[in-house]
């Protein structure tokens, strides 16, 4: 016999008893002992796979062709009957132990948005309605983007109104401070617009973290504001305010109203204040907008001639308006929430809403 015919026959004997053993087989372990013993590393198919680079190419060519061949049919034959066994075990102990499928699944917890995050997404969202890009910049902010460029001027006594945090050593670009409100990014967007030959019109809104030396049940030293500015060829007063109408009775609901007071901010001209009639008492009144109908929810005017300058436009030839509000507030007032400091605590039961 040639070696080749010797290996052949070795081949089929081993196959032959692989197939007598499986057709013996009553459980899944014993399968598992036939596939370790005729597939696995120390099988006569391996062995032979691996020693079929000493045979001359022909030889190894042939012999290889019908160690495959069976083996495939080998691996077949195994895994059809692993599964034949597994199908009928399990049949078998679900007769003896049947499964409850009507017991209740297992719970698991589910993370959720955080309220102020569902009510940022809110405001972008009917802002972006109205053409506001979504716009953001760094919370660690260069003094000239929080102050100077707004027209805060050194040693402007508006540069208290802001209880500022401000960041050791600055930079070599200038101080640094955590960024008291969201306005900075106004100048940035117009500064980098005036390199592109100020394109009109810009319509951009600003979310984000902004920071104040302050903390008590309506202070976090943290909180959110969302900004808005639209700069056009013409746009004044008038769609200011029709913008902050829709806004406020697409937020808080259809029968909001919204009013203007005088105010003022470095960098607007006329500002105001906006409030809204109170989401509690309709305007009634009552302990929450301590009697007067009102709640303040908003700063807002039109782009102060000095911004424009300091940012590289010419405050003869557009006309803007901003505002700003803060995101934790309008959550408070959406979802009654008593105390700011609820919003951070981040207490389970009370991100839950069972408060
Ligand atoms: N940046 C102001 C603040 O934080 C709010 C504001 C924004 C006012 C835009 C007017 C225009 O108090």
């Amino acid at each position: 016999m040639s070696l080749i015919e010797e290996i052949s026959s070795r081949l089929q004997r081993s196959y032959q008893e692989a197939c007598s053993l499986l057709n013996k087989a009553n459980t899944t372990s014993d399968v598992e002992v036939v596939r370790i013993r005729f597939l696995g590393k120390k099988s006569d198919f391996s062995e032979i796979l691996s020693g079929l680079k000493d045979l001359s190419p022909d030889d190894r060519k042939s012999v290889g062709q019908t160690a495959n061949e069976l083996r495939q049919h080998l691996d077949l034959a195994v895994s059809t009957k692993a599964s034949e066994i597994g199908d009928r075990e399990l049949e078998k102990k679900l007769a003896n132990d049947p499964l409850d499928i009507s017991l209740p699944g297992k719970l698991f917890s589910r993370g959720e948005l955080h309220p102020i995050y569902k009510v940022q997404k809110e405001i972008t969202r009917i802002l972006q309605l109205m053409g506001l890009a979504p716009v953001y910049g760094p919370e660690v902010e260069y003094e000239e983007f929080c102050f100077d460029r707004l027209n805060f001027k050194a040693g402007h006594p508006a540069r208290d109104m802001q209880a500022t945090f401000f960041v050791k050593g600055g930079s070599a670009k200038g101080p640094l401070v955590l960024r008291t409100h969201t306005s900075p990014v106004q100048a940035r967007v117009l500064m980098s617009l005036a390199k592109q030959g100020c394109p009109l019109p810009v319509r951009v809104q600003v979310p984000g973290r902004v920071y104040r030396v302050d903390d008590d049940a309506t202070h976090s030293p943290m909180f959110h504001q969302i900004e808005g500015l639209v700069v056009d060829k013409r746009s004044g007063m008038s769609d200011l305010r029709s913008t902050l109408d829709f806004f406020f009775r697409e937020f808080f609901g259809p029968e909001t109203k919204v009013r203007f007071r005088p105010s003022y901010f470095p960098f607007t001209e006329p500002s105001a204040e906006v409030d809204v009639s109170c989401v509690f008492c309709k305007g009634k009144g009552c302990r929450i907008c301590k009697t007067s109908g009102w709640l303040e929810v908003a700063g807002a005017g039109l782009v102060h001639p000095e911004v424009f300058k300091a940012c590289g436009w010419n405050p003869d030839e557009v006309q803007g308006w901003a505002f700003g509000m803060g995101i934790d507030r309008m959550t408070m007032l959406k979802y009654e929430i008593p105390d700011l400091r609820l919003l951070f605590e981040n207490r389970l039961s009370f991100l839950r809403g069972q408060q």
